[in-house]
This record gives C-alpha cells, sequence and structure tokens, in this order.
C-alpha cells in the first residue's frame, strides 16, 4: 500500500463527505453512508426531491473520477474508510460502545484464526456477533483471503446507522457479507459458524425478561451485556469451533464473573486469555483481553495449560513477533 495514495484518497473523501453533508443538512455518518452508496452505484451521486443540488453533483462526481483514478485496492478501501471511521468518531463524540475495532486488533484476531485452522482449504463461516461498522469483520475476511482463505462473513447488530456503514462498505470493498439488524440476543437466522467473534459492548442489558434465557444471567440486577453475548455467540459455534472476543480484562473479577465462570464450566473450553498492551487504552479499567475459547465436542479438549499472556506492545515488531512464536509454542503442546 503507498501511503501517499492513501493520502489523498483520504483527502477527496473528505471533501466529498463534507460537500454531501453541507448540501443534504444531515450528520456526518449519514453522509458517509450516502458518500459510499454513491459509490458503490457506478460513482453517480443519488439525488432525491432535486437535493443535493446540480453544482453539488457535478463537484462530488469529479471528486470521485479522482478517486477512482487512484485503482485502490480491497484493503486500500478499508484503510481508508478506517481513517475516515476514526476521525468521524472523534469529531462526532462517539461513545465507546460504537466505536469500530482498530486493525492494530484485527490483525491479532487474523494471525489467531490462521493458527487455529487446520484445513486451509475448507471456507471458513465467520460470524461476528455485534458487526458495528464491520471494521472488525471487514479486516479479518480480507486478510484471510489475501492469505489464500476461502471465507464467508455474516455479521448482526442492533443499531440502524452502524450497520449501514457495515452494509455499505463491504459492498464498496466487493465483499458479501450478510448483515441483520436485530439485538442478537434474541434468535439469530444464522447456521453454525466455524469461529464466532465480536468486540463486545460492556454494560447492562435491559430485557431482564430475555436475559434469563442464558446461564449468565444475574437474578439481583440487570445481566451484564457482554456475558449474555459470549454465551449467545457459543451457541452459533460448530463443535470444535472457536470464539475469539474482545471483553474487558477484568471480567473475571466483576460481581457478575462468579455467573459467567458457571458457564464457562458448562458448554465451552476456556483456552486462553491474551491481555492487549496498556499503550492501547486511555485507562487501567478500559484495558481489553482477547478471550479464546472453544466449544466443546468432537476433537475439542480444555488446553493442559491455559494461554495467559501479556502481550506488552504492538508498536515494537520484536515484541508481536515474541508472542507469535509463544502462540505458535503453546498451540502445538495445547491444542
Ligand atoms: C465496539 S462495537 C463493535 C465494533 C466493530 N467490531 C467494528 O469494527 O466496527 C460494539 C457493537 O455492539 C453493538 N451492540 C450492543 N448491544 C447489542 C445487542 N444486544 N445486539 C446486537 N448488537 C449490539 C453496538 O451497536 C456496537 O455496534
Amino acid at each position: 500500500m503507498n501511503p501517499e495514495k492513501i493520502e489523498t484518497a483520504f483527502s477527496l473523501m473528505r471533501e466529498a463527505i463534507s460537500t454531501l453533508q453541507q448540501s443534504l443538512g444531515t450528520s456526518f455518518f449519514d453522509a458517509y453512508i450516502e458518500n459510499t452508496e454513491n459509490l458503490v452505484d457506478n460513482a453517480k451521486v443519488r439525488v432525491l426531491d432535486q437535493q443535493p443540488d446540480e453544482a453539488t453533483v457535478a463537484k462530488v462526481e469529479a471528486i470521485y473520477q479522482e478517486l477512482l483514478s487512484l485503482e485502490l485496492g480491497k484493503e486500500d478501501w478499508r484503510k481508508l474508510t478506517q481513517l475516515l471511521l476514526l476521525k468521524g468518531s472523534k469529531d462526532e463524540n462517539l461513545q465507546p460502545n460504537h466505536q469500530l475495532t482498530p486493525d492494530s486488533i484485527g490483525f491479532l484476531f487474523v494471525f489467531l484464526i490462521e493458527q487455529l485452522t487446520l484445513k486451509k482449504e475448507q471456507p471458513l463461516e465467520i460470524l461476528d456477533i455485534t458487526v458495528g461498522m464491520g471494521n472488525l469483520l471487514l479486516t479479518i475476511l480480507i486478510n484471510l483471503q489475501a492469505a489464500n482463505y476461502s471465507v464467508n462473513g455474516v455479521g448482526v447488530d442492533n443499531d440502524e446507522t452502524l450497520l449501514a456503514i457495515a452494509a455499505s462498505d463491504s459492498l464498496l470493498m466487493g465483499e458479501m457479507v450478510k448483515l441483520f439488524h436485530q439485538d442478537s440476543l434474541q434468535d439469530l437466522l444464522v447456521d453454525p459458524v466455524d469461529y464466532v467473534i465480536g468486540d463486545l459492548p460492556v454494560g447492562y442489558y435491559p430485557n431482564d425478561q430475555q436475559a434469563k434465557k442464558f446461564t449468565t444471567h444475574s437474578e439481583k440486577e440487570h445481566s451484564f451485556a457482554h456475558h449474555l453475548l459470549l454465551e449467545q455467540a457459543m451457541n452459533y459455534v460448530k463443535p470444535a469451533g472457536f470464539g475469539l472476543f474482545l471483553v474487558p480484562s477484568n471480567f473475571l473479577e466483576t460481581e457478575q464473573g462468579p455467573l459467567l465462570q458457571k458457564w464457562l464450566k458448562k458448554d465451552v473450553l476456556l483456552q486462553g486469555i491474551i491481555q492487549l498492551p496498556d499503550e492501547l487504552f486511555k485507562s487501567e479499567h478500559s484495558r481489553k483481553s482477547i478471550l479464546l475459547l472453544q466449544k466443546t465436542g468432537e476433537t475439542a479438549e480444555q488446553a493442559e495449560k491455559v494461554l495467559l499472556v501479556h502481550l506488552p506492545s504492538l508498536k515494537d515488531p520484536s515484541q508481536v513477533t515474541e508472542f507469535f512464536k509463544k502462540f505458535e509454542d503453546w498451540k502445538s503442546s495445547n491444542l
């Protein structure tokens, strides 16, 4: 990827989005979706009730021609959309539970899936239970395809705007992702997958009646949404398939931690916890880990040693390589 090309494309996209935003009087995110849908629709600006006006249409379509002349590849488009969405999320003060998962973390998921996949030639089904704007799922799909895997993606989210971003970005990158707009804690119309993933929202789930269907529900207060989502996600994994989740690092130490432990002993195997570098998070409280779960059945067995690592940095390549080596060693003697 050529950084100068991405920089030029970033300025062009910013200009197109802000021109549409001003002309249509919408939020950044609505203008972002409009812009992406226009690009997908042969780089033609959609006009409804004479909006936007002719001058805006001409200006934005000229920008699109410049953009297309850059001949961006799939991963270039993904990087570009990530940068635009990160900037937009900051400007719009998007709440942390809605923010996209940066590819520094997404690439770790790619590595883990590659390591855990035994038969490369079989198509992999990957479900993101809280797909949001789709950056995590698209990072995984595009980079696994680049490594010659055949992958199909499915995503679920209950936020219409975020899901519309995921839908339009998938089309822009030529990815056929099946997306469902619903509460992931209701029944899903999804066949069991090889991998389920999620950068889970942290907080309470308000629907106590529905929460009662899960082992991890609390009788005393609203249940933790991320606990229920873990449990629900693992319901849609094939026997011996894996779940990879971004969760708060203190997930076992909270007052509802014992409820989660009760479930962990029942239907799934806790195979590993990878604590992400502190440098990625603003405070101790917001630190996250990748939780590696495996569904019971078939060849799945509890690892003799649960993988417990703290990755010191993602900026220092030697430390990342050391982690890769540690994971490979752990995998060959434990899975
Ligand atoms: C941290 S974001 C996920 C970011 C995503 N990985 C990405 O790269 O854009 C968490 C997502 O969980 C979604 N969410 C929260 N509660 C949900 C629920 N009950 N069902 C479905 N999605 C939910 C939010 O709408 C949000 O998009």
